[in-house]
C-alpha cells in the first residue's frame, strides 16, 4: 500500500502544483539551498533587542510608537526621528519648518535585505551623533537633523516574518492571513494586478485596508504633512514613480510632478556604485500592481515624492531559492549594506536642496523649476521608453525574459521585481 501510495501522492501533488502554477500565486515552501546566518542577519528577537537598543541609548533623537501592532499584536517598530531637545517653540521659529519624511520597510516578508538597511541606516546616523563636531559623520547626521524629522517603519509586517522563523518557509510574502499589504491599499483597489484568492501571493485582502498593519500609514499621514514617502523592497535594483496601477497604465496616467519625481528617481540611481534602473511604475515593470502603498501615498494621500525602491537584486537562475532571489548571502550582506547606504543618503540629501531650491523661488519668484525637464516632454519620453521597452523584451533571451519564469517557478516569481510579482493574471488560452 505504501509503495502505491507513493506514485499516487506524486501524481496528485504534482497535478496539484500544476494546478495552483496554471492559476498562479501558491505560496509554497521550497527546499532552501541557502538560509540566513541570524548571527549576522536580525531575527525577531535580535530585531527587538536591537531596536530597543538604540530607542534606548538615543532618547533625544528616536522615539518609539508602541502603538502600532500587527494582527497577533507584534510591534512594526514604528519609530520618530527628530532633535527632541529642541523645543516646538524653537521648532516654529525657525526659519523653515522641517520636511517630513515617511519611510517604510519589511511589508513583503521574505524581504529581510530592506530590514536590515533600516538597521543600518539607524546605526550609522546615530554613531554619526557621537563623532567628532568637526567629522563629516556628525555633519551629516547634523545636516538629516536639523532639516528633516523621519518617521520610519521599520517592520510593517512582522507577523509574516513570524511565519518565515516558525515555518522555515522563506518564500512567504505576505502577513498572518497572507494578504500582501501592497495591494491593500486604497488606489484602484481590487484591480487586476492583485489577486482576490486568499492563496495568492499578491492576496489583496477583502476590502481596501482592511489590515491592521495599514494604521500607521493611514494615521500618520493624517497627523502630519509628509514631503516623501518611500517603500523599500528587494528582488532587483530598481526605483519607481507613480503609478503602478492597471488603470493608469491604461489611461497612461502621470503625475503631475512626474519630471521632478523622476528626477530624484535618477539621482538615487546613480548614486549607488550598482546598476539601478528607474521609472515610472507602470512602464518599468510590464504587468500592473494595483493597491500599492506608494500610489496611494501619491495618489490619494497626495505627498509630492512617492517611491518605490527596489534595493537589491542580482537576477534569477535555476539554482535560487527563495532566500537569496530576494536577499544576498550572510557573507554578502554587510558588502550590499555598504552599497545602499548612498541611496539614503542621495534621497535625504535632495529632499534637503529641493526645499532649499522652492525657498530660494519662493523668494526670488521664479517661475521655472531647475530641476527636471518641461512637463510637456513627458508623454513622448513616456511613449519612446514603453516603446524602447517592449523592444527589449523581445531581444532577451528566453532564460532572462520576464514571461520566462512563468510556469517553471512554483512561486510566482513571474517578475523579478517584487514590488510586481504577478499573482493570478496568468492567462490560459
Ligand atoms: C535569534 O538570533 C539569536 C542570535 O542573534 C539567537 O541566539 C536566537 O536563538 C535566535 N532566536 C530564534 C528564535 O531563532
Ligand atoms: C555612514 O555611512 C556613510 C556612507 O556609507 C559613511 O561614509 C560614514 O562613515 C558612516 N558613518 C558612520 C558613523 O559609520
Ligand atoms: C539638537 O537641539 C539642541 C537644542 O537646540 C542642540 O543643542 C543640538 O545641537 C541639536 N542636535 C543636533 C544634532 O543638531
Ligand atoms: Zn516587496
Amino acid at each position: 500500500m505504501i509503495i502505491q501510495g507513493i506514485p499516487l501522492f506524486f501524481i496528485l501533488s504534482s497535478f496539484f502544483s500544476l494546478f495552483l502554477q496554471t492559476f498562479g500565486g501558491d505560496v509554497k515552501p521550497r527546499p532552501e539551498l541557502y538560509i540566513p546566518n541570524y548571527k549576522i542577519y536580525h531575527n525577531l528577537s535580535s530585531l527587538n533587542k536591537e531596536i530597543t537598543r538604540l530607542v534606548a541609548q538615543n532618547p533625544n533623537y528616536i522615539h518609539l510608537n508602541e502603538k502600532y501592532l500587527s494582527r497577533n499584536k507584534a510591534s512594526q517598530f514604528v519609530l520618530h526621528l527628530k532633535n527632541f531637545s529642541q523645543s516646538d517653540r524653537t521648532q516654529q521659529t525657525l526659519s523653515s519648518p522641517k520636511q517630513k519624511v515617511l519611510l517604510s520597510f519589511g511589508e513583503h516578508a521574505r524581504e529581510f535585505f530592506p530590514v536590515e538597511s533600516a538597521l543600518y541606516f539607524l546605526k550609522n546616523i546615530t554613531a554619526g551623533l557621537t563623532k567628532p563636531a568637526t567629522s563629516a559623520q556628525y555633519k551629516f547626521s547634523r545636516t538629516i537633523f536639523s532639516n528633516l524629522e523621519i518617521f520610519i517603519i521599520v517592520l510593517a509586517n512582522p507577523d509574516g516574518r513570524h511565519y518565515i522563523e516558525k515555518t522555515k518557509n522563506y518564500c512567504w510574502r505576505g502577513t498572518s492571513i497572507g494578504v500582501d499589504l501592497d495591494r491593500n491599499f486604497d488606489w484602484n483597489f481590487g484591480g487586476k494586478g492583485s489577486s482576490s484568492k486568499p492563496f495568492d501571493e499578491e492576496y489583496r485582502g477583502h476590502s481596501s485596508l482592511s489590515e491592521p498593519e495599514c494604521a500607521p500609514y493611514v494615521e500618520l499621514t493624517q497627523q502630519h504633512h509628509f514631503e516623501a514617502f518611500v517603500s523599500f523592497h528587494s528582488g532587483i535594483r530598481q526605483i519607481f514613480i507613480p503609478f503602478a496601477d492597471s488603470l493608469s497604465a491604461k489611461e497612461k496616467r502621470l503625475p503631475d510632478n512626474a519630471d521632478v519625481q523622476l528626477h530624484l528617481a535618477k539621482r538615487i540611481a546613480h548614486a549607488s556604485s550598482q546598476p539601478f534602473q528607474f521609472g515610472v511604475g507602470y512602464v518599468l515593470n510590464p504587468y500592473p500592481a494595483d493597491g500599492t502603498i506608494y500610489d496611494y501615498m501619491h495618489g490619494v494621500r497626495k505627498i509630492p515624492f512617492s517611491l518605490t525602491i527596489e534595493l537589491w537584486g542580482e537576477g534569477d537562475s535555476e539554482e535560487n531559492q527563495c532566500f537569496d532571489l530576494f536577499n544576498p548571502t550572510s557573507e554578502k550582506l554587510q558588502g550590499a549594506l555598504d552599497d545602499v547606504m548612498p541611496i539614503f543618503e542621495s534621497l535625504l540629501t535632495f529632499l534637503i536642496e529641493w526645499k532649499d531650491l522652492k525657498t530660494h523661488q519662493y523668494y526670488h519668484n521664479l517661475e521655472q523649476p531647475e530641476f527636471g525637464l518641461p512637463r510637456s516632454y513627458m508623454v513622448p519620453m513616456v511613449a519612446v521608453s514603453m516603446l524602447l521597452l517592449v523592444i527589449f523584451h523581445r531581444h532577451l533571451p528566453a532564460s532572462l525574459s520576464f514571461r520566462g519564469y512563468q510556469r517553471r517557478r512554483v512561486v510566482s516569481l513571474r517578475s523579478l521585481s517584487s514590488t510586481f510579482a504577478v499573482g493570478s493574471s496568468v492567462k490560459i488560452t
